[in-house]
Parts: structure tokens; sequence; C-alpha cells
């Protein structure tokens, strides 16, 4: 007897010892990494003569932490500011180094990092995989070591490592764990970006447990456009993969459903509403693509509301799924510590007005969130106390086509 329990206590030690190694063990993201990235808004814009404010220069970059420090951005917790593609020269220095664009970047990155590290700040940068980057400037295959030193050595904060580009589905997954090792060599805290599961996926079914123990996160799925059908299509694809990738997200490891689009120009208010709520269920990085100089109140005000960052930072570091579809509503829910959840309910009928939801409190956390009684708190579209509810109570909640209530429900 004493030797059977003594084996089970090895395997359970054992299983402990080899979860405790799943997640890329760099100590980062312990949370969904937050901040902003210039990908969508201002895409690869290199003419610089006629368009000064919106190419991809160290200007950009010096303006958006300006606003960042100076307009709550960092206080509210965006704290990396990235450059994505586009930013270097078109070819390699002579000691073979990647090297930033002279005309738009004089400066150099080094110094670009330390303004922005002055600013309470991380800096983060891009490359990719292959040959070239997706806008076709130099790629890091065959330079792995050689560019993860290089980024080190200018103090930045992460990589986001794109995939255009490689020769083989081997090569492309050789390439991503390579350059994670490479960062974690260079001893500098590294936050490793990755698509490696979205340029696999076509041909292979990602293999995430191991994506997860090099990556610090990982897009899946289609680039975001400033549109209600790209936020959708994320949606969707998310509600119909749940089963293979909520189960892997947790501290050090998220999927990445890509930009925060707020506060530019395709979503409704109910729509911006419906990213910022579901990005919190998905607990997914927050990296805003918009331009800070211009942004307006209300959508400075649905970026900076600390409740639903509060949700979409929760310790507890699980992601929510989909729990039911009914009449175009859906019904989501992230369990967060204290035995709380966030309920998120999704309005996708784009007809008509207003409609109520009424929905078995029994629904959520296997009917244990509401037992034997909860507080609901509203968090999106405003914040309201909706009162207290016993276990066998229906709760009803009135959402705007294509908007989203988002609740806080507490046990009491
Ligand atoms: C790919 C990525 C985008 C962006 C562009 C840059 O499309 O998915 O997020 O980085 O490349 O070229």
């Amino acid at each position: 007897m004493a030797a059977a329990m003594a084996a089970v206590r090895w395997v359970l030690l054992a299983a402990a010892a080899m979860a405790a190694v799943l997640a890329l063990d760099n100590g980062l993201a312990r949370t969904p990494p937050m901040g902003w990235l210039h990908w969508e808004r201002f895409l690869c814009g290199t003419d610089c003569g006629s368009d000064p404010h919106r190419c991809v220069s160290e200007r950009l970059f010096v303006e958006m932490a300006d606003v960042m420090a100076a307009e709550g951005w960092r206080d509210a917790g965006y704290e990396f500011i990235c450059i994505d593609d586009c930013w270097m020269a078109p070819t390699r220095d002579e000691h073979g180094r990647l090297q930033a664009d002279p005309k738009r970047f004089p400066s150099g990155i080094r110094k670009l990092a330390d303004y922005v590290h002055s600013k309470g700040l991380k800096l983060g940068i891009y490359s990719d995989v292959g040959n070239k980057t997706c806008a076709g400037f130099p790629g890091s295959y065959n330079h792995y070591d050689l560019d993860a030193q290089t980024f080190a050595s200018w103090g930045v904060d992460l990589l986001k490592f794109d995939g255009c580009n490689s020769d083989t589905l081997e090569l492309l997954a050789e390439g991503y764990r390579r350059m994670s090792l490479a960062l974690n060599r260079t001893g500098r805290s590294i936050v490793y970006s990755c698509e490696w599961p979205f340029y696999l996926r076509p041909v292979k079914q990602p293999n995430y447990t191991e994506i997860k123990q090099y990556c610090n996160h990982w897009r899946n799925f289609f680039d975001v456009y400033d549109s209600w059908s790209s936020i959708k299509s994320i949606l969707d694809w998310t509600a119909l993969h749940q089963d293979s990738i909520v189960k892997i997200a947790g501290p050090g490891g998220w999927n990445d459903p890509d930009m925060l689009v707020i506060g530019n120009f395709g979503l409704s208010w109910d729509q911006a509403v419906t990213q910022m709520a579901m990005w919190a269920i998905m607990a997914a990085p927050l990296f805003m693509s918009n331009d800070l100089r211009h942004i307006s109140p209300e959508a400075k005000w649905l970026l900076q509301n600390k409740e639903v960052i509060a949700i979409n930072q929760d310790p507890l570091g699980k992601q929510g799924y989909q729990i039911t579809k009914d009449k175009n509503f859906e019904l989501w829910e992230r369990p967060l510590s204290g035995q709380a959840y966030a309920v998120a309910v999704l309005n996708q009928q784009e007809i008509g007005g207003p409609r109520n939801f009424t929905f078995p409190l029994t629904l959520l956390g296997n009917g244990l969130a509401c037992n034997p009684a909860c507080s609901v708190w509203q968090v999106l579209p405003a914040s309201r106390d909706c009162g207290v509810y016993s276990w066998v109570s229906s709760l009803s909640v009135e959402v705007n086509p294509t908007g989203t209530v988002l609740l806080k429900v507490m046990a009491v």
C-alpha cells in the first residue's frame, strides 16, 4: 500500500514538473502584454517627404511615446510601444547586422529605445523567420543569433516575429524555435510574439503545447482590419476552435487575436465595445493600432477603462469561451480569480434595434458561478450595479445590434 502511494506521489510530482516546463520559461507575459503597435493604422508608409506625420519613422514612435506617457495610456497598463514591418534599411550593414532605414530613423534604434525607456515604456521591434519580411525587407533567416544579439544590444523589450517567406514548414518551425532560444541566450528580457500557428495551420494542425514552450503569444488567424466583418471573423474563428486553443492559454503564453482597432474609422460605438469586451474575455494581448495623437474621448474612455482592463489582466490567466449561441446571441464566460466570472452577451443580429436576452444563471460556471447567490455588475457599455440574484433566477440584458454587454458575476 505504502509503495503504491509512493508511486502515485512520484507520478504526480513528475506530472507537476512536466507542467512547469510547458510555458516559455522567460518569466515574461504573466498577464497578456499591453501596448501599441503601428501596423494596422500606419502600415508600410515609407514616404516621409510627403507624409511626415504618418510615415514609419522615429518621429512617429517618439510622438506616440510622448502621448502614451502624458495621456494616461502608460498608467492604464499600455506598456510596449512596438515597431512593425518596414523599419529596416533594404540591406544589412557591413557586419551582416540589420540596420534601421537611415533617413526615417536617423538616430537609430538604440537611441529610440533609450527615449522610450526614459518615458517609462518598453520598445518592441519586428522581424521575420524567413528570407524577407512580409513587406520585402531583410528577414532573419540564417541570422537568428546575430539578430537577437543586435536587438538585445539596442535595448529592445519585445520581438514580433512574422512567418512570411520560409521555404518549408520545417524551416518555419525550426526558425521560430531557434529565435526563441537565441533571445533567451542574450540574457535580456524580451517578450517573444509569434505567428507560427497562423502560417502552419493551412497545412498542418499546430502543436500548441510546443508553441507555448517557445512563444509568449501567438497569432492564429488573419490580420485584423478596421471593420466589423474582420472583428466578427476573428470571434467566429475563435469560437469554432475553442476546444483546441482555450486550454493552452495561461500565464506566459497567450492566443493573440491581433490588434485593437478602436479609435480608427471602421467600427461603430457598439462594435468598439464588442472588441474591447471580447478581447478581455479572450485574455488577448492588448496592442492598440490607432493614432493616439488624434483620438476621440469616447475611444480613449473605452481603451483606458479600468474595469475591462482588470478583466483582461486577471491573474488567474484563464481564457474565456463561448457557452452557447441562441437566436443570434452569443453567451461567453471567462473564469476570474476569486471565484468570479466575466460574462459577455453579444448580439450578432445586424438588423433591427436593441434586443433582450434572458438566460438562467445556472448556465454560468457549470452552475457554480451564482451559487447560492451572486452579485452582478455591468462593466460595459457602462458601469452599473445590476443587483443580487439567487441561483435559480434568470438574468435579462438588452444588447444593441453588434454590441456586447460585459458583466462581472461574483458569488455571494
Ligand atoms: C503580416 C502580419 C501583420 C503585419 C504584416 C507586416 O501580414 O500578420 O501583422 O506584421 O505582416 O508586413
